[in-house]
């Protein structure tokens, strides 16, 4: 299964099933002399499953990150980082009755054509959102970096089903309230009702899906490197990596093809002997190069595929058409569970770039 690695200078390869024995990722190209340690990740792992069980699968894991190599004396040392979280909350039970019904909306069909029935199904497999934590465990390193020159990425919820927030919040407000309520919202009033549209949709058998906004502030200009590997380019490619991830746009994004260019410019003003924008409708990228203006990122998120409600399929051992009700743990809605991983496909994609631009040097200097 080619296709598990992603960037240029900062590579980040993640492997492992949902119910396999562990889920892991080496990230090579780290500068040396970045502090690192297993408790840097227990955060942002921590924060992956909102306490609020009624709103999220049953399986809940407590992750502990283990760090297997590329760190020495508490530094990274310029070699690969290897890292791993072991499975300890999987039940494949559920997965036995319907291995030859594929879900309706979920990778089980295609997976099982093109890997000729060899792939492991249970739990989604290499499709599962449980890989997601090999990325947050990449993302949590290039956080780190990214934050040694103030760069801050952070996603939010910003709708669910119907649901959903119009406010603009500064870094701070993001900072402070998202991981507070459950549907990962700033706005906490919106949160709770997010929350109320999710137990509703998982009491009619159902599931819904949602908006992530992803913002990063203080990135330089000019980071990117067009044509192809244009910055607007590889954080879509990194973030279709998601599962569920339907689509993604940068500033006035679809909206834009609506607009005239004077409504849809950005002037440029200057602003403390800075040149900003008035408006943000590029999003904080001109040419696949960043604008220096914050990274304004929407990203659409479908319903889980796994619902109780009956629904048709296949039997693809009888070949005969057959009904399907998932059983069996399974998110309502994967949005929230989703807000860190989005961060971190958006960090990881970013200190690709900013070692790749020479931003960020090869070895750090003491911080
Ligand atoms: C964090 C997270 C958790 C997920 N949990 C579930 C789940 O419990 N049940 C399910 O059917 N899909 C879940 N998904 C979505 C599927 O993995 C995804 O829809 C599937 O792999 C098909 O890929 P696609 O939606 O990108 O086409 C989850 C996704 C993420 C990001």
């Amino acid at each position: 299964m080619a296709g598990n690695s992603i960037g240029k200078e900062f590579t980040v390869t993640t492997f492992g099933e949902s119910h396999g024995k562990i889920v892991g990722v080496v990230v090579d190209g780290c500068p040396a002399g970045l502090p690192l340690a297993e408790k840097d990740f227990q955060e942002e792992l921590d924060r992956r499953i909102p306490a609020e069980l009624k709103i999220v699968s049953a399986r809940v894991e407590k992750d502990v990150a283990k760090i297997l190599s590329g760190v020495f004396n508490g530094f990274t040392t310029g070699a690969p980082i290897a890292l791993m979280v072991e499975n300890k909350d999987t039940d494949s039970s559920d997965y036995e009755a319907i291995k030859d019904l594929p879900r309706p909306g979920h990778s089980d069909y295609p997976a099982r054509v093109k890997y000729g029935g060899f792939n492991d199904y249970r739990g989604g497999g290499r499709f599962s959102g449980r890989v997601t934590v090999a990325l947050i465990m990449a993302g949590t390193i290039a956080k780190k970096l990214l934050n040694r020159y103030d760069i801050d990425v952070l996603a939010y919820t910003q709708t669910i089903g119907n649901v959903k927030t119009d406010k603009k919040f500064s870094s701070q407000e993001i900072r402070k309230n998202k991981y507070a309520a459950a549907a990962r919202c700033p706005d906490l009033a919106c949160s709770e009702k997010m929350e109320e549209a999710i137990v509703n949709a998982r009491k009619a058998g159902d599931s819904l899906g949602g908006i992530v906004d992803c913002i990063s502030f203080n990135m330089p200009v000019g980071i990117g490197e067009p044509l192809f590997d244009a910055l607007d380019a590889d954080l879509a490619k990194a973030l279709f990596a998601v599962p569920a991830v339907k689509g993604v746009e940068f500033g006035a994004g679809f909206r834009a093809a609506q607009l005239t260019g004077s409504e849809n410019n950005d002037a440029f003003l200057l602003k403390n002997g800075k040149v900003v924008t008035s408006t943000e409708n590029a999003g904080g990228i001109l040419g696949g190069l960043s604008s220096g203006m914050p990274i304004m990122i929407r990203v659409a998120i479908k319903p889980t595929p796994s619902i109780a409600k009956e629904q048709k399929t296949v039997n693809l051992s009888t070949m005969q058409n057959a009904a399907l009700s998932v059983k069996g743990r399974h998110d309502p809605c994967v949005v929230p569970k989703a807000v860190p991983a989005i961060e971190a496909a958006v960090a990881i994609t970013l200190a690709d770039h900013m070692i790749r631009s020479g931003f960020i040097p090869k070895v750090l200097k003491e911080h």
